[in-house]
């Protein structure tokens, strides 16, 4: 039905101010997740879930509020679009899933198509929503995406491999003996096989891991060193989503955590750096580029501020990982 504007005030003006509605389109096992972990983040004050499978939309949603003693967030399942009107965010984790052994880029024809049904109706109620696409290949959806819904190309952005950074964070800091928000790191590219990893920008606090490797609790300079650490770490890295699909079928606890933290950077205007999928275009040097892949982006209310021009800042191989990633997403695009 319609929205109902809340009788809350705008700082201290009359004027009737909507809620923070954060919308999520799939309320499978991924949009559950997001669900969750912006439940307890209370950064919005409404959230509302869609979903093609009604029973186990209202299941789902039923039972999120059943915790509503536990968080600010009102939850509620939408009965058509219009529920969804004057999101804020509107968050995209409907879609097939790979298979054991399939590739994300696979998925690309399935999901492209659920698109046309979802994007429209999405944008049409909120026409000043920021989409965020998680459904995969996420940068070729979010590319999609951006073109269907005719907004500006810094309020369309995908999850990208801020999910692979965090495994490669977690992963580093594991190996070394230290706390994984110690490390700061960046995969970057794609969202999937041809990801790389930003080497150079690869600190512990603060300082180049290159340098202090040796200093470090269980630092292992046999074995390669710190380049042999972390070309192995992210081998692991691409390998995750394969290993533990293999294992439970899917993966989604650390994709809603990383969910939660963009949708948190949005909401609260944290002007955030993270590596997200936005345009290539976008930097200096790409501008005949037109796919979608992860670049440090900063991140706030207006969606993607500043996209960080690191290209003169990547050494040569890294350059050329970056070309490789763009050239594997063309190369879907082109394909009849
Ligand atoms: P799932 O099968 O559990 O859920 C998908 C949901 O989408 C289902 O509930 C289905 O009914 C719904 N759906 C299908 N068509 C719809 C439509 N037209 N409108 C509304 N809802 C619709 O799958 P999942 O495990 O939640 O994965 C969802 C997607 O997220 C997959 O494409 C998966 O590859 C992707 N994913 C991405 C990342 C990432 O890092 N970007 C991480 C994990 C999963
Ligand atoms: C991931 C999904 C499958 O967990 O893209 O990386």
């Amino acid at each position: 039905g319609d929205v109902t504007p809340t009788s809350e005030t705008s700082g201290a003006g009359s004027e009737r101010a909507y809620p923070v509605r954060v919308t999520i389109v799939g309320a499978g096992d991924v949009g559950v997740a997001c669900a969750y972990n912006l439940l307890t983040r209370s950064v919005c004050s409404e959230l509302v879930l869609v979903d093609v499978l009604k029973d186990k939309l209202k299941g789902h949603v039923m039972d999120l509020q059943h915790g509503g003693a536990f968080s600010s967030t009102r939850v509620t399942a939408a009965d058509s679009y219009a529920d969804t009107a004057h999101s804020t965010v509107c968050i995209i984790t409907a879609g097939v899933r790979q298979r054991p052994g399939e590739s994300r880029l696979e998925l690309m024809a399935r999901n492209a198509e659920l698109f046309k049904h979802i994007i429209p109706p999405l944008v049409e109620n909120s026409p000043d929503t920021l989409l965020l696409v998680v459904s995969n290949p996420v940068d070729l959806l979010t590319n999609l995406a951006w073109r269907m819904s005719g907004l500006p190309r810094h309020r369309v952005i995908g999850s990208g491999t801020y999910l692979d950074s965090s495994r490669f964070q977690t992963l580093i800091a594991q190996a070394l003996g230290i706390d994984p928000i110690s490390v700061q790191a960046m995969v970057l590219g794609e969202h999937g096989d041809s990801s790389f990893v930003y080497r150079s920008g690869i600190t512990v606090g603060g300082v180049p891991l290159r340098k202090c490797f040796d200093m470090l609790p269980q630092a292992d300079s046999s074995n390669g060193g710190f380049d042999g650490l972390v070309d192995r770490v992210h081998k692991q890295v691409v390998q995750a989503a394969y290993e533990v699909i293999e294992l439970k079928g899917y993966t989604n606890w650390a994709i809603g955590s990383a969910v939660g933290s963009i949708v948190s950077a949005i909401l609260q205007d944290q002007r955030k750096v993270v590596p997200i999928s936005t345009a290539a275009c976008a930097l200096k040097g790409l501008e005949s580029s037109d796919v979608f892949l992860s670049l440090p982006c900063v991140l706030g209310r207006n969606g993607v501020l500043e996209t960080l021009q690191i290209l003169p800042y990547m050494d040569e191989d890294e350059r050329q990982q970056l070309r490789q990633s763009i050239a594997v997403l063309e190369e879907v695009v082109k394909k009849p």
